[in-house]
């Protein structure tokens, strides 16, 4: 192995050190090299010993617990949401919502704001490289309602095309989904001009920051979304948490839409009144542990600074791309001019399927397959991909191993 190349401010080892699954040997021998982060992200110990503090020293419910160790999980769950509200720079405390994922925080949105707003004949607009999560519920409340999902084009580069973009908001339109980096391309989108465009018209936007919470610094305020969504397990934290953000004016007028414990404020048989935002989203017992394990991943990320991170992994995006183009059977598929580091690609005829494998017995985890998003795969004509996805604790020896695999695939299957 060669000496690691540290950046300037990034010291990679050192992070590597933190996070105690990737000293481990695949199938006994072969040093794991995780490239499946787009799927989810491993743990640092910061985070895995949040949630052991939780268990061994003040387990007990939120917001229902009048003891000692309710009240320490009372503020700690709701410290926990000050820091997601710092991380996204939301203006407001309770403009932040606990949810399980992002496809959660999505179908939270239609189901309360799209059911009390959309009409027959309306328009709901996304682009055509959505992950599923962000069709689906659209679609189903589209065939609910009446109302119309049209499909933004993008390019054979995976770009947004921003002038039929442009031809497709209009009146009817009442919102604006856009993914904020494809998981299946890596494409970063130009949301602060789609917002601009979007607003301009009066149409709010959503956007779906699943893949981008974790690569680059996210401000909600700057961005002006109406809505934004993440999943923690992306964000090196745990499963089962994730974030809808909705500014502050748009969550005031939304109904609930789960019912249960903590999100009223009187029951009886005559009928019931609701509890204040965030609240009234948040219907029984939430994931505490979860929420613990979110706000230690976001101090982790906060003390390396999201800035770095972002800096770190675009060097490694331009490495990794110089090094893959080397293989003349590689089709790269997502060739976007602002990328995240994600490389989705076709190796000649060989099945993705066959490649992943291969990979995995050399101890390289990939995604293979279509990575929930259909239409992708649909638009670029592939059954499906390879996709290696990098999170700050990849390195170059990583992507060359990568490289190493992916020449011993073409001398098997070529
Ligand atoms: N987990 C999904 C992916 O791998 C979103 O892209």
């Amino acid at each position: 192995m060669t000496v690691e190349r540290k950046h300037s401010s990034f010291d990679v080892a050192r992070v590597r050190e933190d996070f105690p699954i990737l000293k481990q040997l695949v199938y006994g021998k072969k040093p794991l090299v995780y490239l499946d982060n787009a799927n989810t992200t491993q743990k640092p110990n910061a985070v895995i010993d949040a949630i052991h503090t939780y268990y061994t020293s003040y387990n007990s419910n939120v917001h229902r617990a009048s003891h000692y160790l309710g009240s320490l999980a009372d503020h700690a769950y709701e410290e926990g949401r000050r820091k997601v509200q710092g991380f996204l720079n939301a203006r407001y405390f309770e403009e932040i919502v606990y949810v399980r994922n992002a496809t959660e925080g999505i179908n939270l949105v239609v189901q309360t704001w799209g059911r009390k707003n959309i009409q027959a004949g309306d328009e709901i607009l996304v682009s055509a490289m959505e992950h599923h999560a962000n069709i689906v519920p659209w679609q189903m409340l589209c065939q609910e309602k009446g109302a119309h999902l049209r499909v933004i084009p993008i390019d054979d580069n995976g770009e947004i095309v921003l002038e039929e973009y442009a031809k497709l908001l209009n009146p009817r339109v009442k919102l604006v989904g856009i993914v904020h980096i494809s998981n299946a391309l890596g494409t970063m989108n130009p949301v602060e001009k789609m917002i601009e465009m979007a607003h301009a018209q009066g149409i709010p936007v959503l956007l779906d920051g699943a893949q981008s919470a974790y690569h680059i610094p996210v401000d909600v305020q700057e961005l002006d979304c109406d809505f934004f969504v993440f999943s923690g397990h992306k964000l090196y934290g745990p499963t089962g948490i994730g974030v809808l953000y909705g500014k502050r004016e748009l969550l005031e007028e939304m109904p609930p839409w789960m019912g249960g414990g903590d999100m009223i404020l009187t029951v009886s048989f005559d009928g019931t009144t609701y509890n204040d935002i965030p609240y009234r989203f948040e219907a029984g017992t939430p994931h505490i542990e979860g929420v613990i394990g979110l706000g230690a991943a976001i101090d982790y990320l906060q003390a390396l600074g999201m800035e770095s991170i972002a800096e770190y992994e675009a060097e490694l995006m331009e490495y990794g791309t110089q090094v893959l183009a080397d293989i003349p059977q590689l089709r790269m598929i997502g060739t976007a001019k602002n990328k995240a580091s994600v490389f989705s690609f076709v190796l000649g005829d060989i099945h993705p399927q066959d490649t992943g494998m291969i990979l995995d017995r050399e101890g390289i985890a990939v995604r293979t397959g279509q990575h929930c998003a259909h239409p992708v795969m649909q638009r670029f004509k592939v059954p499906a991909t390879v996709r290696a996805s990098l999170a700050c604790y990849n390195t170059r020896e990583e992507i060359d191993a990568l490289t190493q695999g992916l020449r011993k695939v073409i001398t098997f299957m070529g």
